[in-house]
């Protein structure tokens, strides 16, 4: 394992190694394929789906960032989940948290579901029995999401791999919510590690990729065999701009941090804040979790409005710094409704059952003057009171009780029925947003 410093690994991503010309910074090998030295005399390269050098500069890198022996370099977040689920057959169970990313939940549920490639355990990592949970559920494989998005629960790594190991279990960690520079969850125990490279590891919204690192050789050879394979590597002209990102990775977090803290902060004077989803609060159940097994509370950070949902159009309208776009990790900050955006994956009932309210709000803090976001916000708040005051309405608390079921089986998790007008209407409103082709990211 590498004994640099993360710094290090990150400033010289890729730096100083161009066999050809010594150039300094590395070449972007934009090609297809390589020439035969001679007949049936390959190079090291032969086709770029399968190998390409600068997708090699990166995935080298991100495994030494991360500590582990291979890193795969892939198309995007989800070709990289899509990846580590290779290790799955039919009957195998994977285990997943009832709140990660809902694209991911989507991936999960319609594998299992409808083309039964594996069987899905949900469990509620927050509940004090997930491990007689989890060891019911006899996994194949664990997935954690931690910090999980959108409410920032905090899943104890090492104590989900010192399960894992009784159970012959690999486990799984998406580490896109805070980079191996925040944590680093084969340090912990972890197999396996995905990033959506698409986020902080790329840092300027201008890709979308994907990584996946393995703790063993013998596990990213089987992974890289399937990567290429099923075509799921990522283009050089991507890894490129991901290794120049991941150059700046490390004061970029320093700044998306400072500027979280104060956000943070800042929401919690607010009267028009009913909780705020920060594993930095003391008060947060995952705060003590958060501080052992991370090296920062990250840069995410959401929280329920305090008005009815109506006048989330009024707040989201009047902010100018923060970009109303699903994605985050980028130098720039944005807000988004997971409700209706991120996780419009997950249906009403699953949604419910994560603990996600109606108002409730993410923001992925950029590196602006903090003073610039911190008046945006507050004026924002401000164009909601005044809204509410012309409409002669008071503030509401609309932090829900999160409701998750003890351990679901995915078969059994339905949408919910249709009890009344208001959900019959939700449903037709979900129903038209699912066919509108613009939203096709999101469901
Ligand atoms: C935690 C997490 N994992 C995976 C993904 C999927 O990544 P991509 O959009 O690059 O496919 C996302 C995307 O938002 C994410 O937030």
């Amino acid at each position: 394992m590498s004994t640099r410093h993360s710094a290090t690994i990150t400033a010289r991503a890729g730096i100083a190694q161009d066999p050809a010309y010594g150039s300094v910074t590395p070449p972007l090998y934009l090609t297809s394929t390589y020439e035969l030295k001679a007949f049936k005399q390959p190079g090291k390269y032969d086709y770029s789906r399968s190998n390409n050098p600068t997708r090699d500069l990166l995935g080298d890198a991100l495994a030494e960032l991360e500590g582990g022996a291979k890193g795969l370099v892939t198309s995007t977040g989800m070709s990289a989940c899509v990846l580590a689920l290779q290790l799955l057959t039919p009957a195998d169970t994977l285990v997943i948290p009832h709140d990660c990313y809902g694209g991911s939940y989507r991936l999960f549920v319609n594998l299992a579901n409808r083309k039964q490639a594996f069987k899905v355990v949900i469990v509620n990592f927050q509940q004090d029995n997930w491990a007689e949970l989890v060891a019911n559920a006899k996994p194949k494989m664990i997935w954690l999401e931690t910090p999980s998005n959108p409410l920032l629960q905090i899943t104890d790594i090492k104590a989900v791999c010192e399960l894992a190991k009784t159970l012959a279990a690999l486990v799984v960690v998406d580490n896109t919510f805070l980079s191996p520079v925040l944590q680093q969850p084969l340090q912990l125990g972890a197999d396996i590690v995905v990033h959506s490279t698409t986020k902080y590891l790329n840092g300027h919204s201008d890709i979308v990729g994907g990584a996946l690192i393995t703790k063993d050789q013998a596990t990213g050879d089987e992974l890289k065999w399937w990567a290429n394979c099923l075509g799921l590597t990522g283009g050089a002209f991507d890894a490129h701009l991901v290794l120049r990102g991941i150059r700046t990775l490390l004061p970029r977090m320093r700044a998306h941090l400072e500027n979280t803290t104060l956000i943070v902060d800042f929401l919690q004077q607010q009267k028009l804040v009913a909780k705020t989803y920060y594993p930095g609060l003391k008060d947060h159940p995952g705060h003590a979790i958060a501080k052992a097994q991370q090296n920062g509370f990250g840069a995410m950070v959401s929280f329920d409005l305090a008005a009815d949902e109506a006048y989330l159009p009024v707040f989201f309208n009047a902010l100018q710094c923060f970009t109303l776009a699903q994605s985050l990790g980028g130098i720039e900050s944005l807000i988004c409704h997971p409700g209706t955006m991120t996780h419009a994956s997950m249906d009403a009932a699953a949604q419910k059952a994560a603990g996600m309210g109606p108002t409730l709000i993410r923001l992925s803090v950029g590196i602006e003057d903090s003073r610039d976001l911190l008046a945006d916000l507050a004026q924002a708040f401000a164009a909601v009171e005044q809204a509410m005051l012309a409409d002669d309405v008071k503030p509401v608390s609309t932090a829900p009780e999160a409701v998750a079921p003890a351990a679901t089986f995915v078969q059994e998790a339905t949408r919910a029925p249709a009890t009344s007008n208001k959900v019959a209407t939700d449903a037709q409103s979900q129903q038209e947003f699912r066919l509108n082709p613009a939203l096709a990211a999101f469901w």
